[in-house]
């Protein structure tokens, strides 16, 4: 049994704003599954290195279905959204498997690579309208949020006009301060928009993904409505926060790191391991990826007893200097950059991963070319940085060019 230090509240303070908090490398060296304390009092375990986690996250015995005794629930507003969720983030397998497999063919590399010119005509014409605003104005507001919400409102079928309310939704459904009652509410609206948009779709079917959802999965039985809704609402909205945020905070990490800027604008075969690196680097999904035990599992020589939760952060192991050699340096040409944990691991690993790459590589490949002298608009102090979000990143982000 691993010796524990003093049981710390979670989430906890960052200093550096581009490093998880501080005391992650000192649990990981002292104490990698230590228990801490939650807004709701209860005291799950946080897994800090990459070796356990990804014991728990490939363990078929670890759930993650948000409703079970133990599961930790990190912010409160968001145990509302996640204890409705009835999508297949939530579910453990076989259903799991069964209703993944409904969407997975939808986002295979050879999907995506016929999307790519798709991207890059969204890339250029956003920059082209980022541009033609005055200087200093926020490429979070105008560049790094519409671009994956075009892409996955384009692949899904959702009419674009209607952005504001989903992004209006999702900001309430992941923020830290919503309150219970405004989750609720929230994902009602956000439930019948979406009922009302399948409707649309049995009637009026397009070419898109919610059309074949309806037509090869809904109306034969292979799935309830309330499933399908539940699937559609994960997808819009995982597909879109993650990548709005790793973006604007992947464009904010190359301007404060110049040399490495430097190294991709002079070699653009560097782009998709610089892609990697930054996902590893910034893992966005800074509040992890949570498990509750259905039996006690042995954990590289710690128990984790039945009905204990277990927090795997994705910071902390990304960080890990046994699998990343001097691991809070950014270095887009650090060969394991590919083997981070920043979509998940197991099955649970990330269906839109292949979608994200492309997408960032499509903008970082032509963003510092197109704008050679990007920059901050404001004091590098004065950015709010998403300390209180389920998804880290940055809140605006003013830059001149
Ligand atoms: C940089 C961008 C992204 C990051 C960092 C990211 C990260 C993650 C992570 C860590 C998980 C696993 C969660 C867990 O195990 O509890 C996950 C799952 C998932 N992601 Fe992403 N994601 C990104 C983009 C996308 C996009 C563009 C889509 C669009 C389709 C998407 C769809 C999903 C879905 C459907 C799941 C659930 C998979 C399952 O439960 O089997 N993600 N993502």
């Amino acid at each position: 049994m691993r010796s524990e230090t003093q049981e710390r509240f979670y989430p906890m303070d960052r200093g550096n704003p581009f490093n998880p908090p501080e005391d992650y490398a000192e649990l990981r060296d002292k104490a990698p599954l230590s228990r801490v304390r939650l807004w709701d009092g209860t005291h799950p375990y946080l897994a800090t290195r990459f070796a356990d986690i990804k014991v728990v996250l490939s363990h078929p015995r670890f759930s993650c279905e948000p409703n079970r005794e133990g599961f930790p629930h990190v912010l409160e507003g968001r145990m509302v959204a996640d204890k409705a969720d009835r999508s297949f983030l939530r579910l453990d397998p076989p259903e799991h498997d069964r209703l993944r497999r409904m969407v997975t063919k939808e986002f295979t590399v050879r999907k995506v690579e016929q999307l790519r010119p798709r991207i890059q005509e969204t890339v250029d014409r956003l920059i082209e309208s980022y541009t033609s605003l005055p200087q200093g104005a926020d490429f979070v507001e105008h560049f790094s949020g519409p671009l994956p919400t075009e892409i996955i409102t384009y692949l899904l079928g959702v009419p674009f006009e209607d952005h504001e309310f989903f992004h209006r939704a999702t900001r309430i459904q992941f923020g830290s301060k919503s309150s219970q009652a405004e989750v609720r509410q929230s994902l009602d609206e956000l439930f019948a928009y979406l009922d009302a948009l399948i409707d649309a779709k049995e009637k009026n079917p397009g070419d898109d993904v919610i059309s074949r959802l309806v037509a090869e999965q809904l109306v034969p039985g292979h799935v309830d409505r309330e499933t399908l809704i539940n699937i559609v609402r994960l997808l819009l909205s995982a597909g879109h926060q993650t990548t709005q945020n790793m973006t604007a905070l992947g464009v904010l990490t190359l301007l404060q790191h110049p040399d490495q800027l430097a190294l991709i604008k002079q070699d653009p075969t560097l782009i998709p391991n610089a892609v990697e690196e930054l996902l590893r680097y910034s893992s966005v999904l800074h509040m992890g990826a949570r498990r509750v035990a259905l039996e006690d599992i042995d954990v590289n020589g710690h128990i984790i007893r039945e009905g204990e939760g277990v927090i795997c952060s994705i910071p902390a192991a990304n960080r890990d200097g046994e699998l990343f050699p001097d691991p809070d340096r950014l270095d887009v040409t650090r060969p394991q950059a590919r083997s981070h944990v920043a979509f998940g691991y197991g099955v649970h690993q990330c269906v839109g991963q292949v979608l994200a790459r492309a997408e960032l590589q499509v903008v970082y490949g032509t963003l510092f070319n197109r704008l050679p002298d990007l920059r901050l608009a404001v004091p590098f102090e004065q950015l709010r940085f998403r300390h209180d979000m389920f998804v880290y990143g940055v809140h605006e982000l003013p830059l001149k060019w």
